[in-house]
């Protein structure tokens, strides 16, 4: 009879090696099978697909019920007794939706990232899930992608650290735990770097480039653990991801030891004909298991060409055995072959209410939303505002319960969100008077409108407001009118930061510009709570605005943490992991750019330096960049010595003051330049931070010690190397507000 031999479960190799001996080829094809279960599909048809030994894995099954009854298929009916695995995109939450990657990573706070993985692992797990699409760390320079909002934005140090936090969130101590998911990091490789922004366009890219910054967080997730990864769908220098041998084969496999799953992006083996590497399905299953991808995600080209490919001997048994071996080497880590129910349980225990408040973490989600919010402006210490005060709150997103959540908002529900006008409702409640008016429509624009209205295949996301424009706005004004100080809640839909989401433009949109005008007139002072999920340029809203908060989509308990930052119940934290631009013809904007032969000099516009003559050069607001209700200074920096010895350290110090009136916390940032190199460096790049909550008034001097390691980059040979010669150390409170010193490598 076959089946798993229990006897050799206490040795991984040898247990999967004794199984793939007893496969037929169709039942090894089977493996390299995920399915998406969509809510629609015939349940007898997948059960008997399954008991065939077609189906390796799924994604989309998130009920109990469905997943039982597959994995019964599977362990009960099919031949071979393998367990079937149960995937989703668990992005930033799982019933409990945390703030977008770009939120999660204002936080700069990794033990709170984590966390954040880590409930997510606990509910999806709890719902019978065993591995996640996540993290998505594609590192993003162009906020025109739909998809900056998913990662962690623009720089490798940054995002390489989120990446370990989230892999250590979702796999906990192991993978086979109960409460633990597997990771399995996206896009491999370079997705956020499709040109002009535009989503699955092509990534033309020099080695030295991907090497210093754009590989990076994908190996950091690897190193961490990740037991998967998801390959991209975009090509690189000419080869689709997933044809790729460079990029799986030698990349991934060989250079980085990767030893777990390779899974394809949806329907991606289809596209290779599409991308024209392929002349037919039949060639294209052909490249891609040739490449590594092991699993074909929802198509059917793996089980219609392979066998065939097989008996041709144009694919080899021994390539089809490897991806097998991965697969089941997987499902090994994910501890499904000593309990194949160890996520699913007992049907005794099935929760009663999926959506129960009680299986949600708000409490997480609250703290960690409220740390994701980076403070742009604050004219005239108008925030935080007093509970006590007539507020009129407007705006198209102040009532958005589904907006809040951002895409990727995997089981979330919009009935769970608390939104903005609930959070300051009962912030107020008993206090102050709290007025409310929608004010404008995310846009008018017919277009964009029946775009959103496309996107939104499971609820009713775009619901306008049938009345004139000008009527909403006169409604908005009246209110504005008679109260102390105004908040507008303005931005992006969420399905317009979302996969295939790409914009040619990055302003508010017209309708709420004109309604942000119509409320400036009013002369009350006027907050901007900014909900969105990429740069926008600001130019219009920071020269008028009072008060700006970039809160992005702050998740589940969005409503109540945005109401705790305006009202300084919490004193705000978050720093910016993006550049901000001045306008869309700034793209790309980031502070790590390389050196070039005639930079522009602040205070010196003049010709022949590199600029844009018509505007004023630099970011709109920088990377790292956020403000506080108390102030800090940074003391100057000084080294423990000149000279850093080969494998020695040397010891960067800084006093950091709060200077203001309210207990504050900020992150506080090292920075190095490299003065001269075999290759053009950046001007400066991200080697540490540190968070510090300070008393009013109190001083702490915070070290940063420096090594050989943090020094080097890849040369033009790709070897990653430190060069001797002389480096700048910055340690500021942004990218731009720095102090330096100077030390030389020997
Ligand atoms: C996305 C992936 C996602 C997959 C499965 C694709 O469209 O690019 O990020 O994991 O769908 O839902």
């Amino acid at each position: 009879m076959a089946a798993p031999n229990p006897a050799l479960l206490h040795d991984k190799q040898a247990f999967i090696a004794d199984l793939v001996g007893q496969m037929t080829l169709a039942e090894k094809i089977g493996q390299l099978r995920l399915i998406s279960i969509g809510p629609d599909m015939p349940r007898e048809k997948i059960v008997q697909e399954i008991a065939a030994g077609r189906i390796g894995g799924t994604f989309n099954s998130v009920v109990h019920v469905d997943n039982r009854m597959m994995q019964d298929a599977a362990v009960k009916k099919s031949r071979m007794k393998i367990p079937m695995f149960f995937a989703y995109d668990v992005v930033h939450g799982h019933r409990t939706i945390f703030p977008i990657g770009l939120g999660l990573a204002s936080s700069w706070d990794m033990p709170l990232v984590e966390r954040s993985a880590r409930v997510a692992a606990i509910e999806a797990s709890a719902d019978s899930l065993d591995m996640t699409f996540a993290p998505m760390v594609d590192i993003s320079r162009d906020p025109r992608w739909g998809r900056t909002s998913e990662g962690f934005g623009e720089d490798p140090y940054l995002v390489s650290r989120i990446a370990r936090a989230m892999v250590r969130g979702y796999q906990g101590p192991s993978p086979a735990r109960r409460d633990s998911i597997m990771a399995s990091v996206k896009h491999f490789a370079l997705y956020g770097a499709v040109e002009g922004g535009r989503d699955y366009n092509i990534v033309d890219m020099s080695p030295m480039r991907m090497y210093q910054d754009y590989l990076p967080p994908y190996l950091a997730a690897i190193e961490a653990g990740a037991g998967g990864v998801m390959v991209a769908l975009n090509s690189i220098n000419g080869v689709p991801a997933s044809a790729n041998t460079w990029l799986m084969q030698d990349l991934l496999r060989k250079e980085w030891g990767f030893g777990g799953v390779a899974v394809s992006d949806h329907g991606a083996i289809t596209e290779l004909v599409r991308h024209g590497v392929a002349r037919d399905g039949r060639e294209a299953a052909k490249l891609a298991i040739k490449a590594g991808i092991d699993m074909s995600m929802a198509d059917t080209l793996y089980l219609q060409e392979l066998p065939g490919l097989v008996e041709s001997g144009e694919v080899s048994m021994e390539e089809i055995d490897r991806s097998v071996r991965n697969v089941l080497g997987a499902k090994y880590d994910m501890g499904l072959f000593h309990d194949p129910y160890l996520r699913i349980g007992a049907a005794a225990d099935d929760p009663a209410d999926l959506y129960a408040d009680s299986r949600m973490h708000r409490a997480d989600a609250r703290e960690v939303a409220r740390r994701s919010m980076v403070l742009l402006e604050n004219k005239n210490q108008t925030l935080p505002l007093r509970k006590t005060a007539t507020v009129a709150l407007v705006g198209p997103l102040a009532d958005a319960p589904l907006d809040m959540m951002g895409s990727w908002s995997a089981a979330g529900k919009s009935q769970s969100s608390v939104t903005l006008r609930r959070g300051m409702a009962e912030a107020m409640r008993g206090k102050g008077r709290l007025l409310y008016a929608v004010g404008a429509n995310v846009t008018d624009d017919p277009q964009i409108v029946e775009y959103l209205n496309f996107l939104n295949w499971d609820d009713k996301e775009v619901l306008q407001d049938p009345r004139p424009p000008a009527d909403m706005i006169a409604e908005a004004v009246a209110m504005a009118k008679q109260a102390d100080v105004v908040v507008a809640a303005v931005g992006e839909s969420r399905g317009m930061s979302h996969e295939s989401s790409s914009r040619t433009r990055l302003d508010i949109p017209a309708s709420q510009r004109a309604l942000l005008e119509a409320l400036k007139a009013t002369g009350k002072p006027l907050v901007l709570v900014l909900m969105n999920g990429r740069p926008l340029d600001l130019q219009w809203e920071s020269a008028n605005a009072d008060a700006m908060l970039e809160t992005w989509f702050s998740g589940s308990e969005g409503g109540h943490a945005i109401a705790d930052v305006l009202f300084g119940d919490y004193n705000p934290s978050g720093k910016l992991p993006i550049s901000f631009p001045r306008s869309i013809g700034q793209i790309p904007t980031y502070y790590n750019h390389p050196r070039v032969g005639r930079p522009f000099v602040e205070g010196k516009p003049g010709n022949y330096t590199s600029q844009y003559f018509e505007e004023k050069n630099g970011p709109l607001y920088p990377f790292g960049y956020g403000l506080s209700y108390t102030d800090f200074t940074v003391s100057a920096v000084s080294l423990s010595s000149a000279r850093l010895e080969r494998g020695g350290r040397i010891a960067a110090r800084v006093t950091v003051t709060n200077t203001g009136r309210r207990k504050g916390e900020t992150a506080v940032q090292l920075y190095i330049r490299d003065e001269a190199a075999s290759v053009v460096r950046p001007v400066k790049e991200l080697r540490g931070f540190q968070k510090v909550t300070l008393e009013p008034g109190e001083s702490r001097t915070l070290q940063f010690d420096i090594g050989e390691d943090d020094l080097k980059f890849f040369n033009a040979r790709l070897e990653h190397v430190a060069e001797p010669g002389e480096f700048e150390v910055q340690i500021g409170l942004d990218s731009q507000a720095v102090q330096s010193a100077r030390f030389e490598l020997l």
